[in-house]
């Protein structure tokens, strides 16, 4: 891969970026971070992130022929998911961090009620988002909560999948599904939302395509992830880092080495992105795919 393509990506996802956020603060009223709810919320949501899942669902919207009109409110939704299932995975109770985004995390700042709650509000918003997109028929906005709803509640039993792996020991395949529920599961969403925002029906080939895609990079993003927790820096990565190891999580590192990991991760990637190359314009997919292998945070 040419470096000049990941200078490609990385203006793509800034000018993503720019404009779901955007969009998020538009959901919210003009006086917001005086309110102890959407203050919190906002503090989380607005505190950068690589945007990765928004941008997908603007992606595949693009390359099948949809609107950015009609995807901006399904990637606004799943980054409010996202961002609820960040705010409650960094909880004492569950990996008890102390920053993300580079800020401390949310219940440092504003206790753990309110974070649990602003999780809570956020992981309601992001469905009611999706339904409510003017941009698309009805049945469509109703059909995007759908994927949305169920694509959350499979993250939910990644996450109890993985409380449960820190106290028991799990197969690496064991692993592998538990990773394709807590990271796999909101990557595929993003991935359909693109399509549903472009007109794409159930049973498409599209929507399978897109799926096993998002789950591939899905996969590979949690096995990078494990690595940078163990070899990154918390002010490089911009959160905690060293909980895994920590917290007695077991990750692809209890298996194998980084190096491993990584190469393991690779292929994983290689198959990931096999299934769109054949859909023309689908180039910054696989750029963003292995973009994501290189990634420092
Ligand atoms: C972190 O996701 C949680 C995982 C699934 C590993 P990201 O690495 O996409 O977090 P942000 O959105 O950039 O902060
Ligand atoms: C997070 O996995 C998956 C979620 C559903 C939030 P991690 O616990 O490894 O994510 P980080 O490392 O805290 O971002
Ligand atoms: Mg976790
Ligand atoms: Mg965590
Ligand atoms: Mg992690």
């Amino acid at each position: 891969m040419m470096m000049e393509n990941y200078l490609d990506i990385e203006e793509a996802l800034r000018a993503s970026a720019k404009k779901t956020e955007a969009a998020l603060r538009g959901y919210y009223p003009a006086d917001a971070e005086s309110d102890t709810l959407w203050g919190s919320e906002l503090y989380s949501l607005t505190a950068g992130g690589k945007r990765i899942r928004p941008y997908l669902v603007l992606e595949f919207c693009r390359l099948f022929g949809g609107s950015e009109a009609a995807a901006m409110p399904f990637a606004c939704a799943v980054e409010m998911m996202h961002t609820f299932s960040l705010i409650h995975d960094d909880l004492p109770c569950m990996d008890d961090d102390d920053l993300r985004r580079g800020r401390p995390t949310n219940h440092k700042v504003w206790g753990e009620a309110t974070a649990l709650l602003a999780g809570d509000s956020l992981e309601l918003r992001a469905v009611l988002t999706a339904m409510k997109n003017p941009a698309v028929a009805p049945e469509d906005a109703l059909r995007a909560a759908r994927v949305l709803g169920d694509g959350a509640m499979g993250m939910i039993e990644g996450q109890i999948l993985d409380m449960a792996a820190e106290t028991k020991a799990i197969s690496l395949d064991e692993l592998r599904t538990l990773y394709a529920k807590k990271t796999g599961e909101l990557m595929r969403v993003s991935a359909v939302l693109g399509c549903i925002a472009a007109g794409v029906t159930d049973g498409d080939k599209r929507i399978a395509d897109a799926t096993a895609y998002a789950l591939g990079i899905g996969h590979a993003f949690q096995i990078i992830d494990d690595v940078l927790d163990a070899e990154s820096t918390a002010e490089e990565l911009g959160k905690s880092v060293g909980s895994d190891v920590r917290d007695g999580k077991t990750t692809y590192l209890s298996f194998m080495s980084a190096a491993d990991a990584r190469a393991y991760a690779r292929r994983v990637t290689d198959e990931a992105t096999a299934a769109v190359a054949g859909y023309p314009g689908s180039e910054m997919l696989t750029t963003l795919a292995e973009w994501l292998l290189m990634r420092r945070k």
